[in-house]
């Protein structure tokens, strides 16, 4: 067995779920118990569990047949320890990161490995600086986790999200319609400008490039003077029009408020009114999220947690495993931490969107 400079390590799963988090503690735990010797230590519903000290020790036979599994075996939770107000000691002050540090050292472990997108991974970073250590791997459908190149669960969700977009192109021409598919991705573009250009979209709207509708109307008018009789409207949850990128961040997050339904029905309307066609929504939603990952998430999740294992058994602490140029390689949280990774306006794939004849709404 190889020698291991940790040999007790927690491990959690936080945020919004994503396929490949259950081949992602796969990799880690049985690489950390196989090959290193380590005992791991499960906590449930993320930070949570940690905070309440809600943890097992994970058993080998707990890992056989998960790797195909969506979800995950520990749970998971938003808490965000360090603007968590709910966990207070008896003189009100708020306690959450206290209560993780004492569950830290009660299970005297050596490392925490948490398995989540940029809150998690912020949070992690947030906890090495109070002292644990800390390694974190890049999960999330969103794919706007800074330097790695992909995220697990975004390739699920892409053929998910690219299914659905095949499957409506059969119903828009049977009717002549306008489908509007609103995909996740939160405030970046990614899922949907890849489902797009995959699933042949003709217009792709994105938070990083603002929309102006009388260029979608122009568009959609000269497909249908050009004779097609239906069109696909891809829109990224984040997408905002140019008056509102215009707005500032207050203004911007009221108007939101005040929006009925989301950016997708908004977008079907501005559509119907300025050019008369007739136009449907379809919200994707969880089903982007849920269900068993796609071979590349589960290879891409195990070759990450195995390299965490390797990391926790060389002391390589206070980094995020990542993907680059091909690579596997540990990147420090302090780079990761407070940021998120939108769609760059020079990156390939839009010049490919555009060169195909997709309108960006630009
Ligand atoms: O971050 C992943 C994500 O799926 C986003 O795409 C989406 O905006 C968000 O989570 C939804 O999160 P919740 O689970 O909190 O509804």
């Amino acid at each position: 067995m190889a020698k291991s400079v940790s040999q007790r390590v927690g491990i959690l799963t936080s945020g919004g779920d994503a396929p490949g988090l259950n081949a992602a503690i796969r990799g880690v735990a049985r690489a950390a118990i196989d090959v290193y010797g380590m005992t791991v230590i499960g906590f449930e519903h993320g930070y949570r569990g940690m905070i309440e000290n809600r943890s097992r020790v994970l058993q080998p036979s707990e890992f056989s047949g998960i790797l195909v599994q969506g979800g995950t075996i520990l749970g998971t939770s938003r808490e965000k320890p360090f603007k968590d107000k709910n966990w207070c000691d008896e003189n009100g002050d708020p306690c959450a990161v206290e209560r993780i540090k004492e569950t830290y050292r009660d299970l005297a472990l050596d490392c925490l490995v948490v398995l989540g997108g940029n809150g998690t991974n912020t949070t992690g970073y947030l906890l090495s600086q109070a002292g644990l250590n800390v390694i974190g791997l890049p999960k999330t459908i969103d794919n706007d986790i800074v330097e790695t190149d992909i995220t697990f669960g975004f390739h699920t969700a892409l053929a998910v999200a690219t299914d659905a977009i095949d499957r409506l192109h059969s119903t828009a021409s049977s009717h002549n319609r306008v489908m509007v598919i609103e995909v996740m991705g939160h405030k970046a573009g990614w899922l949907g400008l890849y489902a797009g250009v995959a699933g042949g979209g003709d217009v792709v709207l994105l938070p990083e490039i603002p929309y102006d509708i009388d260029n979608i109307a122009a568009h959609l008018e000269n497909r249908v003077k050009s004779g097609k009789t239906f069109s696909i409207v891809v829109v990224a949850e984040g997408a905002r029009s140019k008056a509102e990128a215009a707005m500032d961040k207050k203004t911007f997050k009221k108007a939101r408020q005040q929006m009925s339904g989301s950016i997708g029905y908004r977008v079907a309307h501005e559509i119907e009114e300025a050019t008369g066609l007739e136009s449907r929504v379809t919200v994707l939603g969880y089903l982007q999220r849920g269900g068993t990952p796609v071979a590349y998430d589960r290879v891409l999740a195990t070759q990450f947690g195995t390299a965490a294992a390797k990391m926790l058994a060389e002391g390589d602490y206070g980094k995020m495993v990542a993907l680059r140029d091909n690579r596997i390689l540990g990147v420090p949280l302090e780079l990761v931490a407070h940021r998120i990774k939108p769609v760059p306006l020079d990156h390939r794939m839009l010049e490919t969107a555009r060169d195909v004849g997709t309108c960006l709404g630009d």
